[in-house]
């Protein structure tokens, strides 16, 4: 599993909080987000960070904000991206094995470290249970490709 981490001035305690699991768990990361506290733009960093998961060069990407809000955003408007904006475990478990989502964002301004680490860890280590939610996520899919529901 490779990871990519990425996030605003206001996501860099919780992409530490990262690359601790990351490290924990043994999977490979970079972390490409902001590398001091001045104010910068999250599109800046979710953009390129999420086309390289879409590519197929990362599996993951860990994405971090003051809300996740921004970063969220900005990620799923990448074609193959499915980003789910996440600060709670029930919903980290659930966004794997039902929506196969392949960027996770939070804010750092929401939750703090503790929390993130069981976050984090319950969604890279949880599968995509497919069956009926894969015929849902190629709905998506299928809008990306083709620009309609039908
Ligand atoms: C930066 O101040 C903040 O707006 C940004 O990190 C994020 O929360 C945006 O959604």
């Amino acid at each position: 599993m490779k990871v990519i981490i990425t996030g605003d001035h206001a996501g860099m305690v919780l992409r530490n909080a990262a690359k601790e699991v990351l490290d924990e768990l043994g999977f490979e990361y970079e972390d490409v987000g902001a590398d001091c506290l001045s104010s910068v733009d999250y599109p800046d960093y979710a953009l390129p960070a999420a086309e390289r998961v879409a590519n197929g060069e990362f599996d993951r990407g860990i994405f971090v904000c003051g809300t996740g809000i921004g970063i969220s955003i900005s990620a799923n408007k990448v074609k193959g991206i499915r980003c789910a904006l996440t600060h709670d475990v029930f919903s980290a478990k659930a966004t794997r094995l039902h929506n196969d989502t392949n960027v996770l964002a939070m804010g750092e301004r929401v939750i703090g470290p503790g929390l993130a680490k069981e976050i984090i860890e319950t969604w890279l280590t949880t599968e995509f249970e497919g069956g009926r939610h894969e015929k849902r996520v190629n709905k998506i899919s299928h809008y990306e490709e083709h620009g309609c529901s039908k």
